[in-house]
């Protein structure tokens, strides 16, 4: 039986990336998670980042195409076969679990998630395996619990089989007291910051990225003392 994602929403998946709300957003929040990366690698290469439930290789690509060097691994044999296609040799993609990633401790400059922790049955053990593999920082991006967009897509999972199962929606704060949670076990040292973006007043909010209604939220652990910005003090 495939695990993760079926082969029918893999197909659908790629497609919301080319709708007109799917390029406006991704569009937003690669703006965010660029911002919480920080400057890409000065040459090709010499950064390198995990893209934990890399889906169909969105993610990878653009990473791939900002200079890092880009791994990416999938539990869904679909998503990992889609990935492969699209990315050809620009990126690794490799089928795995992200509860046991099959790399040594701090193997990755950044590790990175997006939309993947609502979908894990144990979120705590995902954030765990992240924090050990990567050295620099771990990012992970969710769809904000409490925005309009995180509501729209519970009632729609409610409503109707999307064929995603009934993933969870974190809060800005519920998501920061995981990731301290799990910091606080992993004996490496961090700071937390986050961003949010996509939101339906977005040319009002564009002075506080923080603001906590926002539909797209990622929050940045900066591993050992590798703080890039600002600090958790609305995370809640
Ligand atoms: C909502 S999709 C996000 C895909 C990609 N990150 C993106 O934003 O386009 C969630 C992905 O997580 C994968 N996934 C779910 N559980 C997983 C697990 N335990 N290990 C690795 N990948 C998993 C699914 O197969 C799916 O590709």
């Amino acid at each position: 039986m495939t695990q993760g994602f079926s082969e029918e929403v893999a197909q659908r998946y790629d497609r919301w990336y080319q709708t007109p709300f799917g390029r406006w957003a991704d569009g937003l929040e690669k703006a965010l998670v660029a911002e919480l990366l920080g400057p890409p690698p000065a040459e090709p290469g010499k950064r390198s980042i995990l893209d934990i439930g890399c889906g169909t290789g969105q993610w990878e690509l653009w990473l791939a195409e900002m200079g890092y060097e880009v791994t990416g691994i999938d539990i869904s044999e679909s998503m990992v076969a889609k990935a492969r296609a699209k990315l050809g040799d620009r990126a690794k993609v490799e089928l795995m679990s992200a509860t046991e990633l099959d790399f040594p401790d701090n193997s990755f400059d950044h590790a990175l998630m997006v939309t993947l922790l609502g979908f894990v049955d144990k979120p705590e053990v995902v954030l765990a395996e992240a924090v050990r593999v990567a050295r620099n920082s771990v990012i992970a991006g969710v769809v904000n619990g409490q925005s309009v967009l995180g509501i729209w897509y519970k009632l729609k999972g409610i409503l109707r089989k999307a064929g995603y199962g009934r993933p969870h929606f974190y809060t800005p704060g519920e998501l920061a007291r995981l990731v301290r949670q799990v910091l606080a076990a992993s004996g490496k040292s961090a700071e937390i910051s986050w961003r949010g973006a996509i939101c339906l007043r977005q040319l009002l909010w564009r002075k506080s990225a923080r603001c906590p209604f926002r539909g797209f939220i990622a929050m940045r652990a900066d591993l050992d003392g590798h703080q890039l910005t600002g600090s958790d003090e609305d995370a809640g």
